[in-house]
């Protein structure tokens, strides 16, 4: 193996480790869904039996809009985790994403801790992921079509991730021609493209650059729950008084600012970054998420309870859910995203 593909496969694990630990969340920031309550409905005629969170996404139907988000692949510690997580996903019938599939672009010595996802989930939307970093630098796009294939993947996630690639000490933080790279890609993938952060958000300006270019969806991966500058940080044992360390937009603004362009764009809206209970995960549907989705917390839970736990953990999140819907007189989620939250201060 050479230097270069070892060294990812140790930062993979090395992301693992960390991550399963509290030490990598946000210091000061938090997501911003505290801000919020949502507006209780004396006179509800709600029936909680009739809510069903059925949803449609990427031609397939789903039975809860919430994605496991994309942690991990391209080590051996992933081919256990991505096993379980897939069982999960298949269980309840969700989406589910990979880790980054770099390491798969240069051999086949991990495919495996890929492949093993779609052998084990088997109806489920599959995410492929890999980071804009590389995208910019590929002449030829069919070693990312190869790396869909691997997966049968749905769709191809690329992750936008500037400020992990510039404190990563091994980082490229070049993304010179990113949109346009991005557009050709599209031109030559057979699935769509779906972008994320990974815990800084996304604003409404590159929103709209990426929607104008025709991206499926968008997943704010805003700021507020796992910090990436803390994880290189951490990482590379610098100094944890780095300002970066809590640097981005919080998931709740990412979610309410990109909502905005529904009226002009057809887009599936993903909202994630720090959604670590059931009431964040209700306040990112009421502010306009299309689909909510978890990392760490996620990894975390599989850790300490195993896949029995994550499947509990989703499931009661989407029971409480079903009590928020009919504390707010909402039928649906297209009615809990029409004004059913108000911004705390106007409370008081
Ligand atoms: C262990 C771990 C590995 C991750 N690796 C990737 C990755 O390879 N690609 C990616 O797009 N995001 C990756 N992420 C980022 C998550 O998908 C997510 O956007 C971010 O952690 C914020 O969500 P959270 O606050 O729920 O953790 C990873 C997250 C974790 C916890």
């Amino acid at each position: 193996m050479s230097a270069n593909k070892n060294l990812i496969s140790k930062r993979k694990k090395e992301h693992i480790d960390l991550c399963l630990t509290d030490e990598v969340c946000f210091k000061n920031k938090s997501n911003g869904f505290d801000n919020y309550d949502f507006i209780h409905c004396a006179t509800t005629e709600v029936d909680l039996n009739e809510i069903d969170f059925r949803t449609e996404f990427l031609k397939k139907t789903i039975s809860f809009p919430f994605l496991i988000s994309c942690m991990t692949g391209g080590t051996e510690k992933a081919e256990n985790i991505n096993l379980r997580l897939a069982k999960v996903a298949a269980e309840l019938n969700i989406p589910i994403g990979v880790g980054s599939q770099r390491r798969s672009l240069d051999d086949d010595e991990f495919d495996r801790s890929y492949k093993i996802i779609r052998e084990n989930a088997t109806k489920v939307p599959i995410l492929g992921n890999i980071g804009a970093a590389q995208i910019v630098q590929l002449k030829d796009y069919s070693s990312v079509q190869r790396l869909v294939d691997l997966l049968e993947a749905d769709a191809m996630v690329i992750h936008l991730n500037p400020l992990q690639e510039l404190l990563q000490e091994e980082g490229e933080p070049y993304f010179k021609g990113l949109l346009s790279s991005i557009y050709k890609l599209k031109q030559k993938l057979k699935v769509p493209i779906i972008i994320k952060e990974v815990g800084s958000g996304i604003s409404l300006d590159s929103a709209k650059n990426l929607l104008d270019i025709g991206v499926y969806g968008i997943d704010v991966a805003g700021a507020g729950g796992t910090s990436w500058a803390g994880v290189e940080i951490l990482r590379n044992n610098k100094k944890k008084n780095n300002q970066f360390w809590d640097w981005g937009l919080p998931t709740s603004y990412c979610i309410k600012n990109i909502k905005s362009l529904k009226g002009n764009y057809n887009f599936t809206l993903i909202g994630s970054g720090g959604i670590n209970n059931a009431f964040d995960n209700a306040k990112a549907f009421a502010l306009g998420a299309d689909l909510t989705a978890s990392a760490r917390i996620i990894l975390q839970t599989l850790n300490n309870a195993g896949s029995v736990g994550v499947t509990k953990l989703i499931t009661d999140w989407f029971d409480t859910l079903k009590k928020i819907m009919f504390l707010t007189d909402s039928n649906n989620l297209k009615e809990l995203r029409d004004n059913k939250i108000i911004k705390k201060e106007v409370l008081y």
